[in-house]
């Protein structure tokens, strides 16, 4: 990674007012969390359609349910990494500050983040699918699958986004408000794929702000970045943040 790259975009955060961080599950590799695409992710090999949308859901709530319980449990083993703290720690940089994450994994949170948009929902969240009930629950492992709602009886469900449903519309508007409207938008370990997640680059980018984005490889969004930083974020996120000096 050259270091005018890395100095240029560290200057440009120095003057910038409003910023929105915008991650995908690269933030939470180094922290030994899988992402979905590539080798040895978590679609690799797997029915996503069997374990990430409501038909595969009714079809066999149990086999989902296995799915998500064991990323919970792998999830309690794991710890936020030097990118999540440092995407923390700016929040008490800037005038305007927003992380908004892909990620259901609450690492961000975790490692001190306050504010965080959780566009595709939370793994630690649990909602009842008849009644709608939802809770936050780090039971790992549940005694019995599919959890039972305590009020009605109806089955549980990760109150996550899955594909063919819509994300939490309050959620999408405060995040699309927010990349409307900042100085410079940084896009973190994603690949940029998914929609309407990765329109929030698009709006950014359409209003005017500068662009950087943090990713070992190039994703779907790499043209529209003024700045693209390759690397892994745990290594990058220090090194900018170090140029940056004292907030
Ligand atoms: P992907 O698995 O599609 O992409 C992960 C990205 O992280 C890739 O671009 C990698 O190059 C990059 N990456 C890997 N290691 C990294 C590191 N150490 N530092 C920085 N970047 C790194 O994951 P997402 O883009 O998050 O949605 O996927 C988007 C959505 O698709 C997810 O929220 C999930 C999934 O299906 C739902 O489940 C609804």
């Amino acid at each position: 990674m050259p270091e005018d790259d890395v100095a240029r975009v560290a200057e440009l955060l120095r003057g910038a007012g409003k910023v929105v961080v915008f991650t995908g599950a690269g933030v939470s590799a180094e922290s030994g969390v899988p992402t979905f695409r590539g080798a040895g992710g978590l679609w690799e090999g797997r029915p996503v359609e069997q374990l990430a949308s409501p038909q595969g859901f009714v079809a066999d709530p149990v086999v989902v349910w296995e799915f998500y319980q064991q990323r919970r449990a792998n999830l309690t083993r794991v710890k936020p990494n030097p990118a999540h703290e440092v995407l923390a720690r700016w929040q008490y940089r800037f005038t305007s500050y927003t992380i908004a994450t892909q990620n259901v994994d609450g690492l961000h949170q975790a490692a001190g983040a306050q504010h965080v948009l959780e566009l595709h929902g939370s793994i630690w969240v649990i909602r009842c699918s008849a009644c709608g009930r939802a809770r936050v629950d780090r039971t790992v492992p549940f005694p019995a699958l599919p959890p039972r709602c305590e009020t009605c009886g109806g089955i549980e469900r990760p109150g996550v986004v899955w594909f063919g449903e819509s994300l939490p519309e309050e959620v999408l508007d405060a995040a699309t408000a927010a990349a409307g409207s900042c100085d410079v938008l940084v896009v973190v370990g994603t690949s940029a794929v998914v929609y309407p997640a990765a329109g929030l680059v698009h709006v950014a980018s359409a209003a005017g702000a500068t662009v950087v984005e943090v990713n070992p490889e190039a994703s779907a969004i790499s043209h529209i970045a003024q700045h693209s930083l390759r690397g892994p974020a745990g290594a990058v996120l220090p090194t900018v943040d170090s140029l940056l000096g004292e907030a």
